[in-house]
């Protein structure tokens, strides 16, 4: 049995002591992990919480993952694209709330080739200089993330989704590649971009030991973001029969992560929301310090459907939730700190 109260240094934990951790922790080893996490993220963060606003710019995509509900096979999928109109409306809105990070998320779409993004992203960066932009827009060549980069991007998301070379194969179709994954990683890295990687929990074939793979990749490549999510079930996909991921589990990675990586930005990600109604909460109360709440337009709401059920809350009494933790909304841009 683990007590994690005995253990001082999670840093230093040999892979077999964390595998029995994660394959048997209690609900305290879980407490006794979150306060730690806090603690870890009061010294480096204090009680900011940080916002990024999510504008989910196109639903189209050329892959065809198992688990994504946007896959190109499902016909079902409702497909849109945001005009450049639309997007620069959705940072002015965002702006207005309070908003300093925007977030352009999408599909991988080649109608969003390097000269229309660039294009847009000139244009945010003119129009909002203060303000940091993400881009989440998949796998692209070195080149690309250099003219973003150049254009006035700041960071980039991408999730690793596994690091086992296997799971990863059973997840994606052939041409999709760890290997080339990783690649891009670390081209965003070396171009410049503050990098964020990231996986999901639960998801088909997931292993304790691909989630070891995980926590020993993030050590390594040290992204300054995190996404962490359950894997949820879509039902037009072929994983529509897969049990969804635990949201326990999820908070426990979050947690034992923030301990792992004191300076990283770690969002409560929506599919925590989704998963369980207080997910949210619970995964700042775990050691996130990031929400992303939708500022998408109205038109395109709910149309962006990785998984069901997907819940678009923005903005709307997020203030009132992150108060009554103890912790405060802060208006800045909210940058990775870099620790020694
Ligand atoms: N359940 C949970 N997360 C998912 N993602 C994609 N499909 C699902 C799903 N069915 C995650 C992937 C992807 C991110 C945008 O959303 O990790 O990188």
């Amino acid at each position: 049995m683990t007590n994690l109260t005995r253990i001082e240094n999670l840093d230093c934990l040999p892979r077999d002591e964390m595998r029995v951790l994660l394959e048997s922790y209690t609900p305290e080893d879980a407490e006794c992990l979150f306060i730690r996490a806090r603690k870890v993220r009061e010294r480096v963060y204090g009680r900011a919480v940080y916002l990024r606003g999510l504008i989910e710019i196109s639903s189209y995509c050329k892959n065809d993952c198992y688990y994504c509900g946007l896959r190109k096979s499902n016909q079902r999928a409702q497909r849109y694209r945001l005009s450049k109109e639309e997007i620069l409306k959705c940072c002015e809105e965002g702006y207005a709330l309070g908003l300093r990070t925007f977030v352009l998320q999408g599909g991988e779409d080649s109608w969003f080739d390097d000269e229309r993004l660039c294009d847009i992203v000139h244009e945010i960066r003119r129009g909002w200089p203060d303000c940091a932009i993400t881009l989440s827009l998949g796998e692209r060549g070195r080149e690309s993330y250099a003219a973003l980069f150049e254009a006035g991007a700041n960071r980039y998301l991408l999730r690793h989704e596994t690091a086992n070379e296997k799971h990863y194969q059973s997840l994606h179709p052939e041409e999709l590649t760890l290997r080339n994954r990783l690649r891009c990683l670390r081209d965003l890295r070396e171009v410049g971009y503050q990098a964020g990687c990231g996986f999901m929990v639960g998801s088909p074939g997931q292993t304790v030991d691909c989630l070891l793979d995980d926590l020993d990749f993030l050590r390594d490549f040290r992204p300054e973001m995190v996404g962490i999510g359950p894997f949820l079930p879509h039902g037009d996909t072929p994983f529509a029969q897969e049990p969804p991921g635990s949201p326990e589990l999820t908070l426990l990675l979050l947690g034992i992560v923030r301990v792992l990586l004191p300076g990283a930005l770690l969002p409560a990600t929506t599919a925590l929301g989704t998963a369980s109604p207080d997910g949210r909460e619970r995964g700042l109360l775990a050691g996130a310090n990031v929400i992303m709440p939708n500022i998408s337009p109205a038109r395109v709401r709910g149309k962006y459907m990785i998984y069901d059920g997907k819940e678009t809350r923005g903005m709307e009494g997020l203030q009132g939730r992150v108060e009554g933790l103890g912790l405060e909304i802060t208006n800045v841009r909210g940058d990775a700190i870099e620790l020694e």
